[in-house]
């Protein structure tokens, strides 16, 4: 019965259709018939390619294995790239042949005429059971040829060691394969916590897997000033320095004088040099953020004159104390005033200065000057700005920023660069040749793009990973969730936007609550694979299921590869309500199906002979805990959760 059942799922996968929408489905079928040769989950490709074929059988890697390249000084990274993840794991010995593009293990061949369904970063991929072949317009497609050839091979193919006994194969497949948008960008913000160089390379190496292209480096924050400036010496003596406090950043003590300023750092030119390149061999563009006018605290600290405000010259880079009130929302009540004076001049030679150097060491042509959350209540009292107010004929606050961006801008353009900020510089009239990137909400971007302004989209609702993944209880609080299925349904090119103005999306991670690289990298994935199929998959081939399925196949691998990544999808969804007599009422559901839920209320730690969650619960009068797990079959899956009964009884409202 089974037997037959598996042989009509292969003879169905070899159509296209099926191949491509059912391997997380038919993942379960083959580990149950484990006897099966075939087994369908053996592709699972993230992001999903635009159109894949399964062929009967398997491409075997040889232990010699040897890569031609039609042009082989155009394609060196991605041969670099494609000896090391062959040969480090498998201990096989790859060479690279300059003449047997008939007979190489691995043929890699730029098109001589130009194949326009591809695009400058489509491939066409084709794995038979004696080579394999990667066709592409430019280097940039056969590097991503490479990374879904990579996928295709098991799990340990990620091992930086040597794996004995693995079956090298990789399914038989036909590929064709190009991104929906050209934009695809992960933010890294390592001006709140800094990253070393050698970390910056580690997120690189895990965003590529994904097709990323874009790595966006939030350089300068209130928190840090992270990049050299020859001329400005005090940026990185004083700018790059705060004291080393942990728990929940934003309410810490305000630090003593006495404190060691010893907690931070920043990448010299030749750092910055090194991370470009090492980028750029990855087919990755850097793009630099100095965030400006709000959120330049740690400038002010190094550069009091840039300041309106008197008494700056007391001010310190950020330690993660409390410096806005939010209560209000944005823009929000600065308790120092962290912004650049716009009335002062000095601030923008300090500013032509600065961006000088960084359009010479970032050859990408965008460079990000912020914009977002400043505040103007020091502003609003400030001589210097109603003088420039009445020079200028600024109405307000708005205009008063619109002023200085326009400024910014044409420094921005003078140094051959195009200026981009975050949504907020809708508000100052700016030209159109300033792109935005959207984060507040779509709506900013349908109203840049109806004003011809260039788009990244990055919502928070959508694409803000330094959100909590799963319930607060589970994850380092920040202001709010955004679980993976959320996540899932971004789509960079929403109705009622101009998409001839949408250059792409991105998703980004703030880090105030991340302290370290593991942390980072727990934040991004699995998000960063959902944005990463948004970004490059046709929209109308996104299936959550399907979708999920293959992201449990990359968490094996990324245990193998040793990079973090949140497993807080398996964990259950708590609603709390009350009943007609005020009763508590909890109800809980997953984020994925199939899962199960076991509870106690006793204490005691839950396992699947505990009762199973089935309707709503109300808890016993007397209890105080309840603790939580979910199964899939008898594993468990997601971790052991603790919600505390009156933490439920606060969310249901009164009593
Ligand atoms: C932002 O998240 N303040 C751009």
């Amino acid at each position: 019965m089974k037997r037959s059942f598996l042989f009509l799922i292969c003879s169905l996968l070899s159509l296209p259709i099926f191949a491509q929408m059912l391997p997380s489905t038919l993942g379960v079928l083959a580990e149950e018939g484990h006897s099966n040769p075939i087994l369908p989950s053996e592709i699972a490709i993230i992001p999903e390619p635009v159109s894949i074929t399964k062929n009967e059988g398997h491409f075997m890697l040889p232990e010699n294995v040897t890569i031609h390249a039609s042009d082989a000084e155009a394609l060196k990274q991605v041969i670099t790239f494609l000896q090391d993840r062959f040969s480090v794991p498998t201990g096989s010995y790859v060479s690279v042949v300059a003449d047997a593009a008939k007979t190489a293990t691995i043929r890699l061949i730029l098109n001589e005429r130009v194949n326009a369904a591809l695009g400058t970063e489509g491939y066409e991929l084709s794995v038979t059971n004696t080579h394999v072949e990667i066709r592409a317009n430019q280097a940039a497609g056969i590097f991503y040829g490479a990374q879904s050839l990579i996928q295709l091979f098991p799990k340990e193919i990620e091992s930086k060691e040597l794996i004995e006994e693995v079956v090298w194969k990789a399914p038989c497949v036909q590929v064709m394969d190009y991104p929906r948008v050209g934009w695809r960008g992960l933010m890294f913000d390592v001006a709140r916590h800094f990253f070393t160089k050698e970390e910056v390379k580690q997120y690189i190496d895990a965003m590529v897997r994904y097709k990323y292209n874009i790595l966006h480096l939030h350089l300068a924050d209130d928190e840090g000033w992270r990049i050299e400036i020859k001329g400005l010496p005090k940026l990185t003596e004083v700018g790059a320095w705060s004291v080393k406090k942990v728990g929940e950043f934003g309410n810490f003590i305000p630090p003593t004088a006495d404190e060691p300023r010893t907690y931070g750092g920043f990448y010299t030119q030749e750092d910055i040099k090194e991370l470009v390149q090492y980028a750029k061999d990855r087919f990755v563009n850097i793009l630099p953020e100095i965030d400006v006018p709000g959120h330049s605290l740690a400038i002010i600290a190094s550069y009091p004159e840039l300041s309106c405000t008197p008494g700056a010259e007391n001010y310190r880079v950020r330690s993660g104390e409390r410096i806005m009130d939010w209560s209000r929302g944005a823009p929000p009540i600065a308790l120092v005033d962290n912004t650049l004076c716009p009335a002062n001049e000095k601030v923008y030679t300090f500013l032509d200065t600065v961006i000088t150097q960084i359009a010479a060491l970032f050859p990408f042509e965008y460079i990000h000057m912020g914009g977002d959350e400043a505040p103007i209540n020091f502003w609003e009292k400030n001589d210097q700005i109603k003088a420039l107010m009445q020079r200028e004929g600024l109405k307000n606050m708005h205009q008063v920023q619109g002023y200085f961006e326009k400024r910014v801008e044409k420094i921005v353009a003078s140094k051959g660069k195009k200026f981009m900020g975050w949504d907020e510089i809708l508000d100052g009239d700016m030209p159109s040749s300033a792109a935005m990137m959207v984060w507040r909400d779509t709506k900013y971007g349908i109203q840049a793009t109806s004003k011809k302004h260039e788009v990244v989209m990055s919502p928070t609702a959508y694409a803000y990973l330094d959100y909590m993944q799963a319930d607060v209880i589970t994850e380092p609080k920040v202001y709010a969730s955004l679980r993976l299925k959320k996540s899932y349904e971004f789509d960079p090119i929403p109705a009622g936007i101009d998409p001839k103005y949408v250059k792409g999306g991105q998703a980004n991670l703030w880090t105030e609550q991340v302290y370290n690289i593991r942390q980072a990298e727990y934040m991004t994935w699995p998000r960063g694979m959902a944005i990463a199929e948004s970004v490059w998959s046709p929209k109308e081939k996104k299936n959550w299921e399907n979708f999920f399925g293959r992201v449990e196949q990359h968490f094996k691998r990324l245990d193998i590869a040793e990079t973090k990544y949140a497993p807080s999808v398996y964990d259950p969804i708590f609603k709390a309500s009350r009943a007609a007599d005020r009763q508590l009422m909890i109800e809980m559901s997953t984020e994925v199906e199939g899962l199960d839920i076991y509870y106690s209320f006793d204490n005691s730690f839950p396992d699947r002979f505990y009762p199973k969650y089935t309707e709503k619960l109300t808890p016993p009068k007397d209890a105080t805990m309840l603790k939580v797990i979910t199964y899939r079959g008898k594993q468990p899956v997601g971790r052991m959760l603790n919600m505390p009964i009156e933490e439920l009884n606060k969310r249901a409202g009164k009593r």
